[in-house]
């Protein structure tokens, strides 16, 4: 019996898979011929917490030691020394860019971050209290509709022009929605500013003055976004994966992917940590208070912001925002008392032994809502910002799948319902 073949018995009988084996020594094993092999038995995983939807060369986690790589680079190392452009081609296109390809690739996304002036009639369709996560959303979807060429995908040059129209057309989407929001006229950046620096002019530009950049600012933004770039088979990436496989455009398969986002248990989580501490302000600000309501175990209420179900010992992405967050803080001498009660919670939770004990640290979620109120940007907004990072990990992870031809995903069933009944006319029911 040769190491690279798990049996599996079924009443008596045997049957052989291969196992196959990542770059980084995962195992898994491949059931392809399962179903056929053995007349019909499928095998069940709700949550798919131990099946593998693909293989993927873009991004490598080992929750255990706290190891975030994306395309074999350290996430300590390009959140240091590139940029969120340099990381979006590195994902994408799976090599750090030359200066020239990086020149080239920026100059054909601003090319493209012009708007179809009629998506602005949509935008105001939306009450200015639509969730900034469903405007978001249909905005993107909407692209498809003023831009309704489909993208051959076995033209390298058709995708990179769909590729550059997104990365260009997307942060001017990001920006509307705010100023939507907050009743500021729509506008455009300004196209000699960096990719960064330009969203967050596009953001915050009062119509009647000048807008100054902080440098401290644009690079705990910069780091945000590469924090976020890519998680590999999130919930949202997997909708993107999924959506694209039936060959929905990539702007259709994104629009999906930002929907899965939204939710309190994936990309929500940040915006939950700021009505926690929004709450406990509320409630007169006592820290301990809740801590003690964390710690009992007959009490549903935890620390959001801390605890990861990958990361067991620590989330390296937390590691690295959290100095962003104490420079932004520093620098903007912001008096806030929400971020005070953050602060507060930090520390008393890193000296308590249940949240030692458990290793329950804060995670990246915890920080970036801290950084984000700090900027500036409203609550609700935060999981758009969360977009904004995740957009080149999910471009990167669609066209992975449309270049590795995988087939249109299809779950199977275990079906539990009612067997063969004959059908009762309404009178006799
Ligand atoms: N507050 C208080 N206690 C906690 C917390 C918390 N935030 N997180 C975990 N615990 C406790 C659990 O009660 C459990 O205690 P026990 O061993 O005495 O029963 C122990 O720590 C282990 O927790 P699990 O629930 O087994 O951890 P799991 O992996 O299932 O959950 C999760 C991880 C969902 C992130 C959890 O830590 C949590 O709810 N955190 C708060 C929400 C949050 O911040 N989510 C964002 C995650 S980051 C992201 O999505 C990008």
């Amino acid at each position: 019996m040769s190491d690279n073949i798990a049996t599996l018995e079924i009443k008596g009988e045997k049957y052989e898979f291969p196992l196959i084996h990542g770059t980084e020594n995962e195992t898994a094993i491949d059931i392809k011929s399962l179903r056929g092999s053995t007349g019909g038995i499928i095998t069940i995983d709700p949550g798919y917490k131990n099946t593998g939807s693909c293989e993927s060369a873009i991004t490598f986690l080992n929750g255990e030691k706290g190891i975030l790589r994306y395309r074999g680079y350290a996430i300590e190392a390009l959140a240091e020394k590139a940029d969120f452009l340099e990381v979006a081609y590195l994902l994408i296109f799976g090599e750090l860019p030359t200066s020239e390809q990086l020149t080239k690739f920026y100059k054909d996304i601003k090319a493209q971050s012009v708007v179809d002036d009629d998506v602005k009639k949509i935008l105001d369709a939306f009450p200015k209290s639509a969730h900034p996560m469903g405007v978001l959303a249909s905005l993107t979807n909407a692209l498809t509709a003023f831009n309704p060429s489909s993208v051959n995908v076995d033209s390298e040059e058709d995708m990179y022009k769909a590729i550059v129209k997104i990365l260009g057309k997307f942060p001017v989407l990001v920006a509307w929605t705010m100023r939507k929001k907050r009743g500021l006229p729509l506008d455009y950046g300004d196209s000699s500013l960096g990719y960064v620096e330009n969203v967050l002019k596009m953001m915050f530009k009062q119509p009647n003055e000048e807008y100054k950049l902080n440098p401290i600012i644009v690079n705990a933004l910069d780091k945000l976004l590469i924090l976020h770039a890519d998680h590999e088979q999130n919930c949202s990436t997997s909708t993107v994966r999924i959506v694209g496989s039936s060959h929905a455009g990539l702007f259709a398969s994104l629009a999906a992917g930002i929907s899965a986002l939204w939710g309190p248990l994936h990309g929500g989580a940040n915006q939950a940590v700021l009505e926690m501490l929004e709450a406990i302000k509320e409630d007169g600000g006592d820290t301990k208070k809740y801590m003690a309501k964390a710690k009992d175990k007959d009490d549903p209420f935890r620390l959001m912001g801390f605890g990861h179900r990958v990361y067991k010992n620590f989330d390296p992405r937390a590691t690295i925002i959290k100095k962003a967050a104490d420079e932004v803080l520093g620098d903007l001498g912001v008096e806030d008392p929400i971020l005070d009660i953050a602060k507060g919670l930090e520390k008393e939770a890193l000296e308590d032994s249940y949240f030692v004990d458990r290793k329950l640290y804060p995670n990246v979620d915890f920080y970036s809502g801290i950084i984000y109120r700090a900027m500036g940007i409203p609550t609700e907004m935060f999981t758009v910002m969360f977009a904004l990072g995740r957009l080149p990990g999910w471009i990167a992870q669609w066209r992975e799948m449309r270049l590795r031809k995988e087939p249109i995903g299809r779950p199977r069933q275990v079906y539990i319902g009612e067997n063969h009944r004959e059908f009762k006319n309404i009178a006799d029911r």
